[in-house]
């Protein structure tokens, strides 16, 4: 699970620890991930915290490892560390966008690899990507974010017809406006009401409700169901 130490992935590692899964927590920010890993244990769960920046090649590769090594098998990978650059295609430098490529959109690919080598083991798995309504619909000032999400599903897709065989299925989720500290950080008054007016349920979402989402994806429910882009926004995207 990347991007474990927060919003959205702390969500998820949350519920699938409840839900009796082993989660392996990675993210870049050590303090908080190692944070999210004694809540978990406080409450029952089981997991390992590890401090990986995803947006290096070697660091993924050295987790996997790390994995294989000490369980020899993976159900599921859930990956939600992004970067993003709110900026247009103009003022958007090459550095911000092969920033965000890397850690939105790389990350999840080289994750996929390594995933899929250690599910063929036990014969199958589920990956389950964040993606965003932001890869389907367009926002202003997002043009590296809205492109590396509309690549983490198109990615999934990938997946979900080459290694169908192996038992593996792949899909996204692309959440509408969660309360995470993400979100918080730039909530202005404008942005709320433009963000409302997005959002049927006239409430924001919460990480639990993007988990529920990753907990049906992930389970054998979800047998028939591969390749999809899974829209988790509250009408956002059809508004
Ligand atoms: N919050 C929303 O409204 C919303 C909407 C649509 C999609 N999403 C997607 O959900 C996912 C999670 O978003 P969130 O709002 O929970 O964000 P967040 O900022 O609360 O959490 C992101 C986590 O990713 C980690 N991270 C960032 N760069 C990393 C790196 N290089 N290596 C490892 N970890 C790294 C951060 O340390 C943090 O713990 C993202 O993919 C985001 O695009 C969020």
């Amino acid at each position: 699970m990347t991007g474990a130490a927060s919003g959205i992935g702390a969500g998820i590692a949350r519920r699938f620890a409840r839900e009796g899964a082993w989660v392996v927590l990675a993210d870049v920010n050590e303090e908080s991930v190692r944070e999210i890993e004694r809540d978990i244990r406080r409450s029952g769960g089981e997991c390992e915290a590890h401090k990986t920046d995803v947006g290096s090649e070697r660091e993924i590769a050295e987790l996997f490892r790390r994995v294989g090594e000490r369980h020899g098998k993976l159900h599921i990978l859930s990956t939600n560390a992004y970067w993003a650059a709110p900026k247009n295609a103009v003022d958007t430098s090459l550095e911000e966008w092969n920033r965000c490529m890397a850690v939105t959109l790389t990350a999840p690919f080289l994750c996929s690899k390594h995933a899929v080598q250690l599910m063929r083991v036990t014969g199958g798995g589920s990956i389950v990507h964040t993606s965003s309504v932001g890869g389907v619909v367009a926002f202003q000032n997002n043009a590296s974010y809205m492109t590396a999400k509309a690549g983490v599903i198109q990615l999934c897709k990938s997946i979900a017809v080459d290694f169908a065989a192996d038992g593996i299925r792949c899909n996204a989720i692309c959440p509408g406006i969660i309360d995470t500290p993400s979100t918080r950080s730039d909530d202005t008054e404008e942005l709320r009401r433009l963000r409302m007016s997005k959002t049927l349920a006239g409430r924001y979402g919460t990480p639990d409700d993007i988990a529920s989402a990753a907990l049906y994806l992930a389970s054998d429910e979800a047998g028939f169901v591969t390749g999809t882009a899974m829209m988790v926004d509250s009408g956002w995207s059809i508004i």
